[in-house]
């Protein structure tokens, strides 16, 4: 039986894996809410059983152990807000275009995510000194276009980064039981990193002595720049520092006088301290206003009120800085896959 859950208030970019946008003019609150939220699947729905479900720990442990998911609500919980961006997200903006999903602004969304520490459960399973990495397996499984076989969704991390006290086995989503489309009953949360690291319907942690090889790990979710030659390409991890205009949208037509633009900012390595609007195609630039607080992963809401007093066609762009001083530029950093994509946002009005 295929489950199809769809949801009709979000843009949908395939029905099958089940693929949708968050629409960005929907942006009234910081947090996303549930039925808003974007998704991102590799294959169908998994079908998931609480009455057999656990979490299992396995591979290079002392004590291998298999936790039932009222153990889990039992443990210790911690609370994160965190934005999730998939790393495909404005994919259609590259030019040539790329392979892949063609997503808009909206592969991004914001939640609250409470769970336990995943630092408790490995601790809890002893894990012995020669392990080097984590490998997190979904339930759900699917074919390949590019290699035969059946695969889960599954991806590694280093035992440095599984050890951090913000990478989280989430169990709650923005204060209720996980969403099934977001991975019920478990799902792991990356702070900081695009979206690919957050293993959903999560139900077995191997550590393993060696590096993953799996193709979400060395396939899928490298930034590949050569074609045609070999090369080793550098593995997807943090968010990269960007920027995106929800309102006006392109094309749109305005009134004289007072319009609001307004957004939002992120980054998955240093806190972005600025962002400036341009109405000119980026000759001035000037500060917009934050409408949130700074919060370590995650995005942040500005707003610039912009007084028209003449009619014609205007160019807005919007560029996000850092506090190490980066600034986002005028081109995107090309890849094979599309990943990353986070050049100037430019879009172009028009004031009757
Ligand atoms: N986990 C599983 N099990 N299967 C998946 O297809 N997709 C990943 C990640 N975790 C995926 C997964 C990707 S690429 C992204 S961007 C996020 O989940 C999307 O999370 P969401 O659907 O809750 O927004």
């Amino acid at each position: 039986m295929v489950t199809l859950l769809y949801s009709p208030h979000l843009i949908t970019r395939r029905i099958m894996p089940e693929n949708q946008e968050f629409p960005m003019l929907s942006l009234s609150s910081r947090i996303t809410p549930e039925h808003l939220f974007y998704i991102r699947n590799h294959f169908p729905y998994p079908h998931v059983d609480m009455r057999t479900w656990g979490l299992s720990i396995e591979g290079c442990v002392n004590k291998p152990r298999y936790f039932r998911y009222h153990e889990l609500l039992k443990m210790p919980q911690v609370t994160l807000p965190v934005t999730l961006e998939c790393v495909g997200d404005k994919r259609s903006f590259f030019q040539p275009k790329t392979r892949g999903e063609q997503w808009g602004l909206g592969a991004i969304s914001h939640a609250v995510w409470t769970g336990v520490r995943l630092q408790d459960l490995l601790l809890a399973a002893d894990v012995q000194r020669h392990a080097h990495e984590v490998t997190f397996e979904g339930m759900d499984k699917g074919v390949r276009t590019d290699m035969p076989g059946v695969f889960s969704y599954k991806r590694s991390l280093s035992l440095e980064h599984s050890l951090h006290p913000d990478t989280i086995v989430a169990l709650y989503m923005n204060g209720k039981p996980l969403p099934y489309r977001h991975g019920y009953p478990a799902r792991l949360i990356v702070p900081g990193w695009y979206g690919m690291a957050s293993v959903k319907w999560l139900h077995r942690i191997v550590v393993i002595e060696e590096n993953f090889q799996g193709p979400y790990q060395v396939v899928d979710y490298v930034y590949d720049r050569k074609p045609l030659t070999p090369s080793s390409p550098e593995p997807v991890s943090t968010i990269r520092l960007n920027s995106t205009i929800a309102e006006p949208t392109d094309q749109e037509v305005l009134a004289k006088g007072e319009n609001w633009v307004w957004g939002t900012a992120i980054s998955g390595r240093d806190p972005v301290d600025l962002v400036e609007i341009s109405t000119d195609n980026g000759n001035t630039w000037l500060a917009a206003s934050w409408m949130d607080q700074y919060e370590a992963y995650s995005w942040r809401r500005w707003c610039w009120k912009w007084r028209v007093t003449e009619s014609g066609t205007y160019d807005l762009k919007v560029r996000a800085k850092d506090t190490a001083g980066n600034m986002q530029s005028e081109m995107a950093d090309w890849n094979v896959k599309g990943y990353g994509y986070n050049a100037i946002q430019h879009i172009r009005v028009y004031v009757n």
